[in-house]
């Protein structure tokens, strides 16, 4: 029988909370892989998440998966998360995890204006944004109007009743990293003056609106899990809340919209988010919502995932001090669960000499 490892145990012990009950406190972070050919993720996407659960993932939160709206995602082989075919695609990939005992919740995602004139699935489709500016602040495209801001928010909602439909065990809204939601939160890519706009708690009005569309969709009692960040893929040093008031402030509207856990996104989770404390962003952003946090960014690997680039494995003796001390409940693993389906079983096992490195031809396949 495997042994739990004393040293790593703050890692396994169980998670609980108002919806949801895990067995520890792992999650698999959302990684899109573009392994699913016309936006269908077929056999082997199912399989390669049913190889984390059965290795003892807590959580299994899918790449990010495109809502109805031809502009939502870039590239003919990231998984949509409508139409019949994509569907059952990811019926079939909860069916698989479901079936060695894992739980798992989509990433629901809109790109927004990162995407590029021309790019597929739909070529002839424009990108969308808050103020229809890029990320560097170019004028690319028209404003939403508010009529497209409703159907958006129509969107996400009905992508969380089919979740919720096809099984999955709760959702992830992708409101990080510079993406449509995130381009909203921030006052470089939203200068609007209506309701959408303003100053930041104006700024999270579309986010207000999505989170309480899919909130009225799923009823109470189904998970609601909201990604963010401070840090753009165009800018690592941007911030949308420079203090704890700010980033207080920015929360409150999404807590009282109905998220129930808070997943904040940093490429080093070691870091402390602001001065005069040691807190991380998921720290802070517990202490300040009183939702349960997982944090993320770098778990057991000497180099952060934006370099591109491989990384060794390191130590996890920072990573439990913090779970110890309960400054965040649970935490994401990105590339060493990309790269290694078995990396959870074989902490737990104390068997850290066996671990990978992350090797990035690791991206080219389904480990
Ligand atoms: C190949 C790859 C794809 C990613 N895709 C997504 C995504 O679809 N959605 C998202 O929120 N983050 C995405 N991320 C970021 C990860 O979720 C995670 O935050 C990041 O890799 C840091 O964790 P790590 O240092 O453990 O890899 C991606 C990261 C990688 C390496």
């Amino acid at each position: 029988m495997n042994q739990t490892n004393i040293a790593t145990k703050p890692l396994f012990e169980p998670f609980t909370s108002d919806k949801l009950d895990l067995p520890n406190r792992t999650v698999m972070a959302p990684m899109t892989r573009g392994f699913s050919p016309d936006g269908v993720p077929g056999e082997d996407v199912a399989a390669y998440y049913r190889r984390r659960a059965e290795n003892g993932v807590g959580l299994i939160v899918t790449e990010g998966t495109g809502i109805n709206h031809p502009s939502a995602v870039s590239g003919a082989s990231i998984p949509l998360f409508h139409g019949e075919a994509s569907l059952n695609g990811w019926a079939e990939v909860v069916h698989e995890v479901h079936r060695v005992g894992g739980k798992i919740v989509p990433q629901l995602w809109h790109v927004g204006m990162t995407r590029k004139k021309g790019e597929l699935p739909n070529e002839e489709e424009l990108p969308v944004g808050p103020s229809g500016l890029t990320l560097s602040g170019e004028q690319a495209t028209e404003p939403l109007t508010e009529a497209e801001i409703v159907q958006m928010v129509e969107a996400y909602a009905q992508a969380a009743v089919d979740a919720k439909r096809i099984g999955f065990d709760g959702i992830e809204l992708h409101g990080a990293h510079g993406y449509l939601i995130d381009q909203f939160f921030w006052e470089k890519t939203n200068k609007r003056t209506d309701r959408y706009g303003g100053d930041f708690v104006g700024r999270t009005q579309f986010a207000v609106e999505v989170i309480e569309a899919c909130r009225r969709a799923v009823g109470p009692d189904f998970p609601i899990i909201f990604r963010f960040s401070q840090w753009k893929m165009s800018d690592y040093k941007a911030k949308l809340a420079n203090n704890p008031d700010e980033l207080a402030r920015f929360l409150k509207p999404l807590v009282e919209a109905g998220v129930d856990i808070f997943h904040c996104s940093t490429r080093r989770f070691w870091e402390a988010e602001f001065a005069g404390s040691e807190l991380n962003l998921a720290g802070w952003t517990k202490k300040l919502s009183g939702k349960p946090v997982i944090s993320v960014g770098s778990v057991g690997l000497d180099g952060e995932f934006t370099s591109f680039a491989g990384a060794n494995t390191t130590s996890l003796d920072g990573l439990l001090k913090k779970l110890e001390q309960e400054e965040f409940d649970l935490v994401a693993i990105g590339r060493s669960l990309l790269m290694d389906p078995e990396w959870v079983k074989k902490v737990r096992n104390g068997k850290s000499d066996d671990l990978l490195p992350f090797d990035k031809k690791a991206l080219q396949r389904l480990y």
